[in-house]
């Protein structure tokens, strides 16, 4: 997805750029540059992470006062370094966030005006216009207008020139970004987090709004990027300017109200689920349901990840509370099915930027038919489309792996499915009432399941040692198994798969070997049984069985399981106490390797790309 941040402060701004760029990590760390405005446009680019940049920049020491940088997450061209942003051509340096959908067609028209390109990006057609602009007499604000509306697609874009040297030129179109201020600075940034102990508040540029910002502040452009006028001149005072909500930038690392500091975003989106799910249960509340939604009985989740995983994770609850059908799509696999859809689709994505979820929905959306999209961040691409949104509040998630959004977004179903229960008048009422009382105390299940932390450490120094893992489970567990394996992947790097525990028989037993790590999935509930079944045959093959369940299943997972960890609440609630420890576990794991927890190698937060 890529990062920007910008910055004019009277002073050279490189370093503090760099920092910034650092705290954005997580939106992409293939390379990373900062170009500096004014005489000669000086430009530093890496091949790797933005931290690495500081150094670089302390020892070069350039002076200019207004700059811009890039994290990147590449899309179109390698990660390599001449794809690095940012990009320049004719004096003027871009930083792009988001994908230029016509840039072969603008690439061809430039270059029958005789432009040469140096990389592969789609980016790089923005300097190209806007030079080509400044030099026909426009002013670089009015460059920049005119370049913005020969594009297609989505982009928050960032601009300096060789000619103004303290001012930063910014546009916004479908790509998130904030303008922010402070004692004599303006910035933007793609997330206001990068700017803590910089800037003292921000704000949203709104869509399709273009700004100008120099020591003395920022000036709004009056035309919007879509409004085809004549006018393109800036003015001094923007008189149609939208009511503009300025916020305190706050740092996401500070202590928490009760005092504790985290290492890592990860380890503190782990700790700040039960805020999570208490933010969600109160947007959901009084939420309804439309008729179409009422009247359907077959929905198809489409999603990808863990969001998938969640949408497996809650079929169960939302088909027996509801007495519909709920089919599961991978997202990346739907969007190509020949298949027609049927029904209303949930797509669960928490950025609502998934490229994959996205062209799955269109095909909802061609076909006439509804979509309910379940995000965390209501100003994405499925936020803004869906005909209905059944929002997740889980607040800003800045880890790459998914924690605190997975849980709210599995209590965001099961409430879903409770409400249609009840609006339908079919399922199991009974059912219904149990789960609404227990989904309550998810709070605190989830305060005491993060208690179990040091369990959770003990396990991991043990899991380190393995090359390999396998979770397990039936039904819930199945799925959970599932998430807690992509989990222990992605942070650890350790092979790890999630299978049906019934599953196991036709194949996959084949792997177990003396002392194979097997983690059980396995709720206190008539369920129990079978999973243990299961287990015991993995069990007599050598395997070391760890069963993570609930008080009313421990005793019967005691008899199979080597280890036995009793989570937190009933098994109502236990895929959520389960979720949290396998949290716990991969983070721990990932930990005692020395893995970067936040940013593990290859990912990036939001795909943007099929
Ligand atoms: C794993 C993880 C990913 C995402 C997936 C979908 O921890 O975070 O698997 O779940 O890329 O992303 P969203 O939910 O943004 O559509």
């Amino acid at each position: 997805m890529c990062g920007i941040v910008g910055m004019v402060n009277g002073h050279p701004v490189a370093v503090d750029l760099a920092a910034a760029l650092g705290r954005l990590e997580y939106r992409g760390y293939d390379s990373a540059g900062v170009a500096l405005a004014g005489p000669g446009l000086p430009v530093h680019r890496i091949l790797g992470r933005a931290t690495d940049l500081v150094p670089m920049l302390e020892a070069a020491q350039p002076r200019g006062r207004a700059g811009i940088g890039h994290t990147r997450w590449a899309t179109h061209g390698r990660p390599d370094l001449r794809n690095a942003h940012p990009h320049t051509h004719g004096g003027v340096a871009v930083v792009h966030n988001g994908i230029i959908e016509n840039h072969d067609a603008l690439r061809r028209q430039l270059r029958d005006q005789g432009h040469h390109f140096a990389s592969d990006t789609d980016s790089e057609v923005i300097p190209h216009l806007m030079a080509e602009a400044i030099s026909q007499g426009l002013e670089p604000i009015e460059a920049l207008l005119v370049t913005c509306r020969a594009l297609e697609g989505a982009y928050a874009i960032a601009a300096v020139t060789e000619a103004e040297p303290d001012r930063i030129l910014v546009a916004r179109m479908g790509s998130p970004l904030v303008v922010a201020r402070g004692e004599g600075m303006a910035a933007i940034a793609s997330d206001p987090a990068a700017l803590a102990g910089m800037a003292r508040e921000y704000a949203p540029l709104a869509e399709g709004e273009i700004a100008e910002l120099t020591g003395d502040g920022i000036t709004f452009h009056p035309v919007r990027i879509q409004e085809r006028r004549r006018q393109q001149r800036p003015v001094a005072q923007d008189r149609r300017a939208p009511r503009r909500e300025w916020q305190t930038v706050a740092d996401p690392m500070a202590a928490r109200e009760d005092g504790r500091r985290f290492a890592h975003h990860t380890r503190r989106e782990i700790a700040e689920q039960p805020e999570a799910l208490a933010a969600t249960d109160a947007a959901l509340k009084g939420l309804a349901l439309p008729p179409d939604v009422v009247a359907c009985d077959r929905f198809t989740v489409i999603a990808c990840g863990s969001s998938l995983f969640a949408g497996a994770t809650a079929r169960e609850a939302i088909e027996r509370a509801a007495g519909v059908t709920v089919d599961l799509e991978i997202a990346s696999e739907f969007r190509d099915r020949a298949a027609p859809p049927r029904g209303i689709a949930i797509l669960i994505s928490q950025s609502g930027e998934t490229a994959d979820t996205i062209a799955a929905m269109a095909r909802f959306r061609a076909a006439g038919l509804s979509t309910i999209g379940m995000v965390n961040v209501r100003e994405s691409v499925i936020g803004r489309t869906a005909e209905l949104v059944w929002p997740i509040s889980a607040g800003q998630e800045i880890g790459v792996a998914a924690t605190k959004s997975f849980t709210a977004q599995l209590l965001a179903l099961m409430r879903f499915g409770i409400a249609l229960g009840e609006a339908r008048g079919t399922g199991d009422a009974a059912f219904r009432t149990r789960l609404a009382r227990a989904l309550d105390d998810l709070p605190r299940i989830c305060t005491e399941a993060e208690a179990m932390e040091p369990i959770a450490r003990i396990l991991a120094e043990r899991i380190a040692g393995e090359e390999e893992a396998l979770f397990i489970g039936r039904g819930w567990g199945a799925a959970l198994a599932q998430e807690g394996a992509l989990k222990l992947k992605e942070l650890s790097y350790i092979r790890a798969e999630g299978y049906p525990s019934g599953e196991l028989k036709h194949g996959p037993i084949a792997v177990i070997r003396e002392g194979s790590p097997v983690i059980v999935c396995t709720p206190g509930d008539a369920g129990q049984a079978k999973v243990l079944a299961n287990a015991s045959a993995v069990a007599a093959r050598g395997a070391h069985l760890v069963a993570l369940t609930d008080v009313g299943g421990a005793e019967a997972a005691a008899a199979t399981a080597a280890e036995t960890i009793t989570m937190p609440g009933d098994a109502l609630v236990a895929p959520f106490a389960q979720a949290v420890f396998l949290q716990l576990l991969a983070y721990h794991t990932a930990v005692v390797l020395g893995h970067d927890v936040d940013r593990p190698r290859n990912l990036a937060k939001s795909v943007t790309v099929e």
